[in-house]
């Protein structure tokens, strides 16, 4: 189906705080966001094969289209390293980036789609996440489809995630069923710091080639209700877990947020060793960039102050917070 894609309008789905909160406290109006949530999954939906204009000339992929190439604002796209590259290497390098985000992006749907029907496996009959758990996987393949496609259009290697996080994956994926809670910041984890990304993005008119805009505009438009839900869900949840439980959270999420955003906003080590970037240039982008870790700090800032607010960030604990650099 075709609809059109606003992304200022993406976050429609989200409400006021006051509003939220008195949404994820009855039953009846919980029920009722995550009714307006399936809905719109089902009026304002996309397919990956049906709403990306693949075969297009205009769509067409080719890694070294200097519409590839990383702007002067990206980190590494700053360096004078990147800027005395060859333009076509300079192309190519950036769609590299684009490409492992993806392949990195699908695996981890991957385990969020296996958590999701673990979570949905045990729900009660009438339960409203059911419906709403299918919606969201079924939107999450459709944007895995996405990926993989350009992945494959591209004809670069990306290796995506190393053998230990797939396997690191597979206990997510059992946390869904056993402490869906962390389960859910995990899904958090991995969907915020690329929406504001994404976002920023589009926003700033940085996506100049028209494939990568069409799947980002998709995905950030879809990505909204999948981020209402997962905060609702927490804001319901949290507050009524057990003590030993939340101080389980207070420790494991600041680890998973800081590992997922380092994920999703620096080059992957196999990109790194395709193209030789050297050590010193990746501190000054990334390790030794202030900019680069006030970047970090903003794509998670939402999720701090979730955090804040669910009680889960008090002090001692921020300092945790603090030294993983993922604090304001
Ligand atoms: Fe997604
Ligand atoms: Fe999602």
């Amino acid at each position: 189906m075709q609809a059109s894609v606003d992304p200022s309008s993406a976050s429609s789905a989200e409400l006021p705080a006051e509003e939220r909160e008195r949404e994820v406290h009855s039953d009846a109006a919980y029920a009722k966001l995550l009714a307006r949530l399936s809905h719109q999954s089902v009026v304002k939906r996309f397919e990956a094969y049906a709403d990306v204009p693949w075969d297009d000339p205009a769509y067409a992929l080719d890694p070294e289209d200097p519409r590839f190439e990383l702007p002067e604002f990206e980190p590494l796209g700053a360096t004078s390293w990147y800027r005395a590259l060859p333009a076509a290497t300079r192309a190519r390098l950036g769609a590299h980036l684009f490409v492992s985000f993806m392949k990195i992006g699908a695996q981890f749907e991957n385990a969020l789609q296996r958590g999701l029907l673990e979570y949905a496996l045990e729900l009660e009959n009438g339960a409203p996440e059911f419906r709403y758990a299918y919606h969201e996987l079924i939107e999450e393949a459709h944007h895995s489809l996405m990926f993989q496609e350009f992945v494959n259009r591209s004809g670069l290697a990306a290796p995506g995630l190393p053998w230990r996080m797939r396997v690191g994956a597979r206990r997510i994926v059992r946390l869904a069923r056993r402490f869906p809670e962390l389960f859910f910041f995990f899904v958090l984890g991995g969907e915020d710091p690329i929406d504001y990304v994404q976002r920023t993005a589009l926003r700033d008119q940085q996506l100049r080639h028209p494939l990568l805009r069409r799947i980002s505009q998709i995905h950030v438009t879809e990505e909204a209700r999948h981020l209402s839900f997962a905060r609702a869900y927490l804001q319901r949840n949290v507050p009524r877990l057990p003590a030993r439980k939340r101080l389980h959270l207070r420790i494991a999420v600041p680890l998973l947020l800081a590992r997922m955003a380092g994920l999703m906003l620096q080059a992957p080590p196999s990109v790194v060793r395709t193209y030789a970037i050297p050590r010193a240039v990746l501190d000054e982008a990334y390790r030794r960039n202030p900019r680069q870790r006030q970047r970090a700090a903003e794509s998670l800032r939402k999720l701090r102050d979730l955090c804040v607010e669910l009680g889960l960030a008090p002090p001692p604990f921020d300092r945790l917070w603090k030294r993983l650099g993922i604090w304001a």
